[in-house]
């Protein structure tokens, strides 16, 4: 029998917020970012979660406008991912998934609650996280080889030759041998979205941060790249924040799946996912993953389609 643990999460305790109003640099193409991280906290005694959220509240307002004018996108959201984790988010559109994916990048403040990795505020962006934007953001000069070595360049842990050898190996992973001298004109949008993965796990990233990242990508080469992401995060203990529509990609990938309410969004449901890694395209087809991709959907969308109170 499937044994599955549905947890809701009501709100944890109000920390205080941690305001941070400056952002050191924007959403550069393929989202590499800069920062520090500290794998352990002394003293605590207990395992601190990698990533931390906590009654979370990030709105919108441009300087000088009126309460009336601004958007509250993210309210009361509360996660916690430990280190090799998986975790899908999905929920209904604008809800804020993008919204909460970039304030944990470092790309926006929070306006309350904290938002910690490792214990500690973040700062800004990181090189210990790399985002996995939804439309490719591909550097259009650059070749495809020239863009994946890109964030290596700016982080300069390796040398040339060096750095040149991983993004092969890497656009070997994504399954774009030999594309490497193309421009990203040439390629078709699924291709440029998989050099955009493979310039995200370039930098060797703690926390991979995906925003839809394989909408654009026909059905068999999605179930592909699921299975190449799942084995190279868990080779890699790489922690992955996935945020997806497609319910089944959620299922295939997530440890743990996040159902966020409409907007101000928070998390309303996290639904535990009993399948060992690594998964098997077959597991698409048994009993037991067709029940879970229900009861995510009952989660999302109601049963029958008529939504839960709390995501009307
Ligand atoms: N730069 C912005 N300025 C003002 N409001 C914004 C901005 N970006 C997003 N919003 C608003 O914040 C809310 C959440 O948007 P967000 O992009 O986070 O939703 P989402 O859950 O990612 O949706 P989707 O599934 O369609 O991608 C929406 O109401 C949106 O209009
Ligand atoms: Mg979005």
């Amino acid at each position: 029998m499937l044994i599955r643990m549905v947890r809701n999460t009501g709100s944890a305790e109000t920390h205080p917020g941690t305001g941070r109003s400056d952002v050191r640099d924007g959403p550069i193409a393929g989202g590499i970012l800069a920062g520090s991280v500290r794998p352990d906290a002394p003293g605590t005694g207990t395992t601190l979660a990698h990533l931390s959220a906590r009654d979370v509240r990030i709105e919108y307002r441009s300087p000088g406008s009126s309460d009336a004018d601004s958007t509250l996108a993210v309210d009361n959201a509360n996660l916690e991912l430990q280190r090799s984790d998986f975790v899908c988010v999905v929920g209904p559109s604008g809800c804020g998934k993008t919204t909460f994916l970039n304030a944990v990048a470092g790309f926006l403040p929070i306006q309350g609650g904290s938002l910690e990795l490792d214990g500690k505020d973040i700062p800004g962006p990181g090189p210990d996280r790399a985002m996995v934007f939804q439309q490719a953001s591909l550097l259009p000069w650059r070749t495809v080889l020239d863009n994946v070595t890109y964030g290596l360049e700016l982080g300069r842990k390796l040398k040339r030759a060096q750095a040149r050898d991983r993004a092969r190996g890497l656009l070997d992973t994504v399954g774009l041998s030999g594309f490497g001298d193309r421009y990203p004109a040439q390629l078709s949008g699924g291709m440029q979205q998989r050099v955009n993965l493979a310039r995200a796990l370039a930098v060797d990233p703690e926390l991979l941060l995906l925003d839809e990242p394989f909408a654009s990508i026909d059905a068999q080469t999605r179930e592909v790249m699921q299975a190449e992401l799942l084995r190279i995060c868990t080779a890699r203990h790489v922690t992955a924040l996935f945020v997806t529509h497609d319910i089944t990609e959620a299922a295939f990938l997530a440890d743990r799946v996040c159902v966020f309410s409409p907007r101000p969004g928070h998390i309303v449901r996290e639904i535990t996912v009993p399948f060992e890694r690594p998964r098997d395209q077959r597991l698409r087809r048994s009993r037991e993953f067709m029940e879970l991709v229900d009861e995510i959907a009952e989660a999302l969308y109601g049963r029958a389609g008529i939504p839960d109170e709390e995501l009307r």
